[in-house]
């Protein structure tokens, strides 16, 4: 069952490691009741710590591990560069625009499934090699920007360009719950591909991988059909655009990769063991175990495919175009049995070392992926242009590989370290830096708002639609810039366009010298400040002030998109009906705000009794506000909907979204609600804190939540406080 947009995503978590591995250790029931699986603890300052490293020292260290061949994983061509570049790129390749999770920001290599996929073959041995940086720097340096700086590190001692470094991916210590898919079984047990066209199959929202255990395409073509030139370049197209990826990014990214190092598929898969999570104890979390003296004499296989694509796999430069367009290329197998191309007849010189052997001659290669940057139209151009400029080569591989390695790490504010560069790109979400109003300016400001004859539920829903767009996944979106002001946000149908402008206008002529992104979380206090009074509990609710606003100028637009919420339980909105429960979706939301259980609930509760609901919710414009007086912060959306005296009954038989709540005696409607509502009436675990917030001395405790996860969510995005 797929349905359109966004919103085609068929579970929130898919399949997860429960499933793959059930005999594993389970280590979640140590995590319950909030206890924390990093051993650094909750003080811990990443940022501190890495502005402390000895850098030069690192990279110096770095640097001499390359060449450091060891002998239970010899390096190729003596230079683990190419090996370590791989690692980089699977880190950061996971990385998806829907939902902005995935990619290198915590490490999440180390951790299963990723450690496992297929496609993250032996890498398991490069993440060991660094093993010993890793000890030596310790907590100055994570794993997670260890991973992107070794690959920077690899790319520069092999003569290729960089564009810069920035640190600050803290560690996780658990596998991160992602949704990677609900399939069954990995690519490498036969899966058909996720994209059919034929069959009405596009690549399913929010992945950006074409099978499951890929980190995006099949190397071999789609569903491992060489000859289907067509739906190579139409896969590489789509899963590379899911990572934010243009054309040209994408033919820079890949040939510049592929100018380094092989691929290995010496012999049959059946010749090694199985992947980490699944091996035996005493591997020590080693798999894909080969015969040692196999691994000697570089008989080693990965992906299946073998051989290099260039004469010089170690050096930075253009022979990976050079080849691709001097030579045609016929299919041959691999010893392996993997399809793979070679060049027709090639000239001596333009003959590949052998891994362990530099004067024993073997042929290039191209895998049907590469073959589509000269078979496809527009790849094709653009390789030519490369292939004629190298300088453009240069500088294009330097800056996609900088974005795909810090695409995660959201604003600028975040990088950290000596190679941060100065130039600021557009991909970075860059705001204007903003200055902090007088107190005076700001009372005045909050006083003249609650005059203006805007109502409550205007301002809050505002102050929402602007800040809520956060996503702790990638640290974009969030109120700072005022981005909800430019396209695409401003027409988004949640954001009931019509009446945010007419907000935005008039608190736009009440700022004086405030920075729009503060007038809106500001006057978004001031009115629940007000509700809340008018409920009579006097509360503040912070701001910190000094938010900049950015303008069309500062925003690409279309990057933003994925930005828009199909579903939005804060305010009761839902675009289409999704495969997935709305409820689901309203955990996920609250998962990439960074709430906790009883924050989204305060906040879902609160908003509804301040009358905060989308006028676009599809099923009216009070669905939810179960209050008699909405606009008035109350813990009325609890106690009612607590209330043994309501009896609810399901109204839309198609979609099972709209409940109507009658007068159990006399059948007299009461209430209208969604499923976003009852699962909190429903579900036992919200419901246990639905009862704390509806109990008696429990609409305290439920404003202070309900305030502490307002202020949580105005300022989410707020980096450029730090340090
Ligand atoms: C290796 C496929 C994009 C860098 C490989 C291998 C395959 C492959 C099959 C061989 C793995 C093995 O058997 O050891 C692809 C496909 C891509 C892609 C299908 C996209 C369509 C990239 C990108 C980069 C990259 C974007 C980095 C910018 C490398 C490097 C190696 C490699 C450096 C050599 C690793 C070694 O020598 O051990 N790739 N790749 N690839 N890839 Fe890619």
């Amino acid at each position: 069952p797929f349905t359109g947009g966004n919103v085609d995503m068929r579970a929130l978590f898919g399949r997860t490691n429960r499933d793959w591995w059930p005999d594993a250790l389970q280590l979640d029931i140590l995590t319950q009741g909030g206890k924390n699986a990093d051993p650094y603890g909750d003080d811990f300052d990443y940022a501190e710590a890495f502005n402390a490293v000895d850098y030069a020292g690192l990279k110096a260290d770095l640097t001499a591990l390359m060449t450091d061949s060891q002998s239970w994983w010899p390096a190729d061509y003596g230079h683990y560069g190419p090996f370590f570049i791989r690692m980089a790129w699977h880190a950061a390749g996971t990385y998806r625009t829907g939902d902005g999770r995935g990619g290198a920001s915590s490490g999440q290599q180390r951790f299963a499934p990723l450690n496992s996929w297929p496609d993250n073959g032996n890498l398991d041995k490069a993440r060991r090699l660094l093993w010993p940086i890793k000890q030596k720097y310790g907590k100055n340096i994570s794993w997670a920007d260890l991973f992107i700086l070794t690959g920077n590190v690899a790319i520069e001692s092999m003569g290729g360009p960089v564009f810069g470094f920035g640190g600050g991916r803290k560690d996780v210590y658990e596998p991160e719950t992602v949704y990677w898919g609900t399939e069954e079984l990995w690519v490498d047990q036969g899966v058909e591909t996720r994209i059919i066209p034929d069959e009405g199959k596009a690549l399913e929202n929010p992945l950006a991988a074409i099978q499951m255990g890929l980190i995006y395409v099949n190397p071999e073509g789609p569903g491992g059909n060489p000859h289907d030139a067509e739906g190579m370049a139409r896969d590489m197209r789509e899963t590379f655009a899911r990572m934010a990826m243009n054309d040209e990014e994408t033919v820079a990214l890949t040939a510049g990769g592929h100018a380094f190092g092989k691929c290995h598929g010496a012999k049959p898969a059946d010749t090694f063991g199985k992947a980490p999570e699944g091996e035996s104890l005493h591997t020590m979390g080693f798999g894909w175990l080969t015969d040692p003296e196999e691994i000697g004499k570089g008989h080693i296989t990965t992906s299946g495919i073998e051989g290099a694509w260039t004469p010089n796999p170690t050096q930075w430069g253009n022979d990976y175009f050079r080849l691709l367009f001097k030579y045609d290329y016929e299919l041959v197998e691999s010893p392996a049995g993997a399809k793979q191309w070679t060049p027709i007849n090639p000239d001596p010189e333009d003959m590949a070392p052998d891994a362990r052997d530099p004067s024993k001659k073997v042929p290039t290669i191209m895998t049907t992926a590469d073959m589509a940057l000269k078979r496809d139209p527009e790849y094709r151009k653009i390789s030519e242009r490369f292939r004629d400029d190298q300088a453009a080569l240069d500088d294009a591989f330097a800056r996609a590989w900088f974005k795909l390695t810090h695409r995660d790490m959201g604003p600028k504010a975040r990088y950290l370290g000596p190679e941060v560069p100065e130039e600021t790109l557009i991909w970075q979400d860059p705001v204007p830096a903003g200055s902090k109003p007088s107190d005076g300016d700001v009372s005045a400001f909050k006083a003249k708002v609650l005059d203006s004859g805007l109502s409550v539920r205007e301002l809050v829903k505002a102050a929402w639609a602007s800040a809520s767009t956060y996503r702790n996944s990638d640290h974009r979106g969030g109120a700072n810039g005022a981005r909800v002001r430019v396209a695409p946000q401003k027409d988004w149908a949640v954001n009931d366009p019509e009446e945010l402008s007419n907000v935005l206008a008039k608190l736009d002529e009440l700022r004086g010298n405030l920075s729009m992104a503060d007038a809106i979380v500001l006057a978004g206090a001031a009115a629940i400040e007000k509700a809340a009074k008018d409920g009579g509990f006097d509360v503040s609710v912070d701001v910190t002030t000094g938010r900049g606003d950015a303008t069309e100028e500062h925003t690409d637009a279309a990057s933003f998109e994925p930005l828009e919420p199909y579903a939005d339980a804060f305010r009761n909105y839902l675009k289409t009906k999704a495969s997935v429960k709305t409820e689901d979706m309203m955990v996920d939301k609250a998962n990439l705000l960074g709430l906790s259980i009883p924050e989204m609930t305060a906040l879902v509760g609160g908003m509804r009794a301040l009358g905060a609901v989308s006028k676009h919710a599809k099923h009216g414009n009070d669905i939810g506000v179960l209050t008699d007086r909405p606009g008035v912060l109350s813990n009325d959306f609890f106690v009612n909907l607590l209330h043994m005296g309501t009896l609810w009954e399901v109204v839309d038989e198609s979609g099972d979204e709209e409940f109507v709540g009658k007068d159990r005696e006399s059948g007299e409607e009461r209430w209208h609600a969604t499923r976003t509502d009852l699962v909190f009436g429903s579900n036992s675990q919200l419901r246990a804190i639905a009862e704390v917030f509806a109990e008696n001395g429990g609409e305290k405790r439920f404003i202070e939540t309900f305030v502490s996860a307002w202020v949580k969510v105005m300022d989410a995005d707020r980096f450029d406080l730090a340090g």
